[in-house]
């Protein structure tokens, strides 16, 4: 029988090999850098957002671990192509889920087979890294620095 442990490692490794949107986009309109002060970790994400507000494209670039790297490419498959109102929406059910609070998993894409970090503290930061980045440059046209702290 498969076990939801070997999913998890299978997802998370396969995103981690192959990661989406994997590269730096040249019309971005916004972007942000993503800092995790505990390791060091850093990621740039970049954002075409039409006129519309919709988010045309998407791309970042990483050098951390697995966790953060995979769940950097979870996040820009699952909000490219959406509303930025959407993309908040997310991002906020993300955040419940990191935080066991109650979310719709529904929207979260492969993003929801990392709801068992919630249980090891010292995990948080890799994941929420890139999806804070992503509220970051959501929030502004300019380029931000923010930490997960
Ligand atoms: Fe640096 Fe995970 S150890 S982001």
């Amino acid at each position: 029988m498969y076990d939801l442990q070997e999913l998890y490692q299978e997802v998370v490794m396969d995103h981690n090999r192959s990661p989406r949107n994997f590269r730096k986009l040249g019309n971005a309109n916004r972007s942000a850098e993503g800092f995790n002060p505990l390791c060091g970790d850093q990621i740039t994400l970049y954002l075409e957002v039409d006129d519309d507000d919709k988010i045309k494209d998407i791309g970042f670039q990483a050098g951390g671990c697995a966790i953060s790297k995979a769940s950097a490419s979870m996040m820009t498959d699952v909000v490219k192509g959406v509303s930025v109102k959407e993309a908040e929406h997310i991002f906020n059910n993300f955040r419940q889920m990191i935080t066991q609070e109650d979310y719709d998993a529904e929207i979260l894409g492969d993003a929801e087979i990392l709801s068992g970090v919630s249980q090891y503290p010292a995990r948080i930061k890799c994941a929420v890294l890139s999806w804070h980045t992503l509220k970051s440059a959501l929030d502004g046209a300019d380029t931000q620095r923010i930490t997960t702290e």
